[in-house]
């Protein structure tokens, strides 16, 4: 299905082919200028110079073309040279009628034969998820509904961090705390427990422990070193353990993430990047790309165009360890392996922009992609607080999810009862809804890439550009929809869309008409706060007309099912927007 701007792009370029110019600069765009139009296309402007005629005689040209057009209730040429354009009423309200036909809105479904990897999880296996790794999470989550909804075949990967040091730090403290254990028994023969020997408390407890021990006690430190090495090596004993350390991890962090509506399709980690880097290093070395640099093995990747320096990618380091790179580069080789992906797309912290830009380099060098592949590193900014540094406790340590979640249920949960109109169980379980809008549409509505301000008391507030107010729309929608059919006894809420009689209503059918385009452009551009944007002006829009029309007491049946028509449309475009930045709306609030 085309989009409303393609059919009015179409037929201008019918017009301008017929005025002998090329179509190309039939380009339509809305308008920034909605007191006078709705649409504009600045085409003749462009055709003037390559026509050497004036522009202003252009677009006459082609206005007086399109006099009769099914498309336009109003269509001018302004000085120097726009084309100003308004809808007829009776065509947006057909071209909303064929939106709510299509299951996907309008949009276009572009991605039907792409595959695409995004790699949004990153938390380290046997640490807590803090904050740093809400944003990954938020924003992977939205793209990859997004890419799922144009089409795309998505694998969702979480990429633990369970490959370093904090392995071995939490291997050598759980063997100084119980020696006897099977695992540190090189004599031990069969296999090992089932049942692991930590609970993920304890870990929670070891591996600070263990971390702090490390930076004040040199013996414990090279001892960790050397567990890790050992583990590394693949010790029976040791990969036991670490399998442990990894079903306990993960059966916690998969909660946690269960807890922000965030799921992903595989869950592997560095830990499975390792098997592939003996032979990827072997290719790397016959293909003359890896030389030495003080002791370690690099790959030069500074480019010519380059106007700062990107040192080179360090593959191996001279005690033959490999690093950060290295296992990200061996887990483009698995997953060129597994999925033949056409694009891979990294969700990470922006400030390591600079390890992506020499694994991508080095991995387009050394062939371990094809050279079509996109790699796409999307680096987002600092979640801070409202001291503009980056968001810690009062007590300035490192804010677990988990608490920020709940801080943020509990505010809401406050607002909701100030108003007391349900029950203590009910506003408990809405505000776990709501809070989770709070908290994803205060981190989505801001581009990604961008240091954003954490403020639970903006991002709860039931009016302005958050995540409740959205909902309080959508649950608004909700009742009115819902007395409606209580009234009709429960019939079948009506469809039909009429033309608009009135400019707000008119404004909400302009801007439902645009989902499909909105979601696509948000896709492709990697964007999620454009949708944001897109259901608050929705969502204005809505109230707008609401106030502006007495719905449930209007005495004319036809208009009033006419509205009521276009208020399930609202509603399904808010919720499929909103299920796509990855959170629902409850029924009441
Ligand atoms: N575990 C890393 C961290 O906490 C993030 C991993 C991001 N993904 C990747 N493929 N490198 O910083």
């Amino acid at each position: 299905m085309k989009t409303i701007l393609e059919l009015i792009t179409d037929e201008l370029g019918t017009a301008f082919t017929a005025c002998g110019i090329d179509t190309k600069l039939a380009k339509v765009v809305l308008s920034n200028r909605p007191d006078l139009c709705e649409y504009q296309c600045n085409g003749a402007l462009a055709a003037a110079k390559v026509y050497h005629k004036a522009p202003i005689q252009i677009a006459q040209e082609i206005v007086s073309q399109l006099g009769n057009s099914p498309l336009f209730e109003k269509i001018e040429a302004v000085k120097p040279g726009f084309i100003n354009m308004t809808l007829k009423k009776d065509f947006t309200a057909w071209y909303l009628g064929k939106m709510q036909e299509d299951e996907h809105l309008g949009c276009e479904i572009f991605g039907a034969e792409k595959t695409v990897v995004i790699d949004y999880g990153g938390p380290n296996v046997a640490k807590p998820l803090h904050v740093g790794h809400l944003r990954a999470a938020i924003i992977g989550e939205s793209l990859k509904r997004l890419y799922r909804f144009t089409g795309h075949t998505v694998i969702g990967d979480v990429h633990l961090g369970d490959w370093g040091l904090q392995m071995g730090l939490i291997i050598e403290e759980t063997r100084l705390r119980q020696p006897e254990l099977p695992y540190f028994d090189p004599t031990h023969t069969g296999g090992y427990p089932e049942e692991p020997p930590f609970t993920i408390s304890d870990l929670e407890e070891i591996y600070p422990t263990a971390s702090k021990k490390s930076k004040e006690d040199e013996a414990f430190a090279q001892a960790a070193h050397n567990a890790t090495v050992k583990l590394q090596q693949g010790d029976p004993g040791y990969r036991a353990l670490f399998r442990h350390i990894l079903t306990v991890s993960v059966a916690d962090l998969k909660k946690n993430y269960a807890r922000l509506d965030v799921d992903f399709d595989v869950w592997k980690g560095e830990s499975d990047a390792q098997p592939y880097i003996p032979a990827m290093i072997q290719s790397m070395k016959d293909q003359g790309l890896l030389h030495e640099s003080q002791g370690a093995m690099v790959v030069d990747v500074q480019e010519e165009s380059d106007t700062k320096e990107v040192p080179p990618c360090i593959i191996q380091k001279s005690d033959g360890a490999s690093l950060y790179a290295t296992t990200d580069l061996a887990t483009l080789v698995e997953r060129e392996k597994l999925y033949h992906p056409d694009e891979v797309l990294y969700v990470v912290d922006k400030r390591q922009e600079m390890h992506f830009t020499q694994v991508f380099r080095t991995a387009r060098k050394a062939r371990i992609i094809r050279p079509e592949t996109k790699l796409t590193f999307l680096g987002f900014g600092t979640m801070n607080g409202k001291d503009g540094k980056p968001f810690k406790t009062r007590e300035g340590g490192v804010m677990r999810l988990e608490y920020l979640i709940s801080d943020i249920n509990e505010a809401v949960f406050q607002r909701i009862m100030e108003n007391r109109t349900m029950s203590e169980e009910e506003a408990r379980q809405t505000s776990e809804t709501v809070g989770l809008a709070a908290l994803k549409y205060g981190d989505l509505s801001n581009q990604a890439t961008k240091n954003y301000v954490f403020d639970v008391d903006r991002f709860i507030s039931f009016e302005g550009n958050t995540g409740p107010y959205i909902l309080y729309t959508m649950v608004r929608i909700k009742s009115i929809l819902g007395k409606y059919q209580e009234a009709k006894a429960g019939a079948a809420l009506p469809t039909e869309l009429p033309a608009a009689a009135d400019d707000s209503e008119k404004a909400l059918q302009l801007l439902l008409a645009r989902a499909g385009e909105i979601i696509a452009d948000s896709c492709r551009s990697i964007a999620p706060h454009k949708l944001c944007q897109y259901i608050y002006e929705v969502s204005d829009a809505f109230n707008s007309f609401y106030h502006d029309h007495r719905i449930l007491t209007e005495e004319d049946q036809t208009r009033q099912a006419g509205w009521i028509a276009l208020l399930g449309l609202t509603l399904r475009v808010l919720d499929t927007c909103i299920h796509l930045l990855g959170f629902e709306a409850p029924d009441r609030m």
